[in-house]
């Protein structure tokens, strides 16, 4: 992994994902802007995509990473924000081509849905994989 300021945030259903990916970026030297949540309690996942997406947009940090139940609904929440490009990744092909084709910004991925292991496969293909720039910047120009 390259050396980065990675943002990461989490509903309650993704706090113990959250840990272990932070342990991860952190094993791997990179540093790690953890936005919350602090438990288990339950908590509402909008807060906490608006709060990363802050943290990127801003420039706070370059990339980010957020983790909810399913990834879906977090996802959702930071692609209102101009700017971002989350991309909900269930496996390491979707972490890969998010980042080829997509450009994306933030990856999402699901606590509920998507093993531990793979979902640590998935953070670090989609922070050493480049962007393809190309055809693909036209259509992301187009994204506004
Ligand atoms: C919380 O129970 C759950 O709805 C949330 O983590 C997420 O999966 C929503 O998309």
């Amino acid at each position: 992994m390259a050396a980065a300021s990675i943002a990461i945030a989490s509903d309650h259903a993704g706090f113990d994902l959250k840990a272990a990916l932070i342990e991860d970026l952190q094993a791997a030297g990179m540093a790690v802007l953890d936005l919350g949540t602090d438990s288990r309690d339950s908590v509402d996942y909008p807060d906490y995509g608006a709060a990363l997406a802050q943290a990127v947009t801003s420039g706070k940090a370059t990339r980010g990473v957020l983790v909810c139940g399913t990834g879906i609904g977090i996802a959702i929440a930071a692609n209102r924000h101009k700017g971002i490009r989350a991309a909900h990744c269930r496996d390491t092909t979707d972490a890969r081509l998010a980042r080829q084709h997509n450009d994306a910004n933030v990856i999402a991925l699901g606590a509920r849905t998507t093993g531990i292991e793979v979902a640590k496969d998935c953070l670090r293909i989609f922070l050493s994989t480049g962007f393809e720039g190309g055809r693909h910047q036209r259509r992301i120009d187009k994204l506004g």
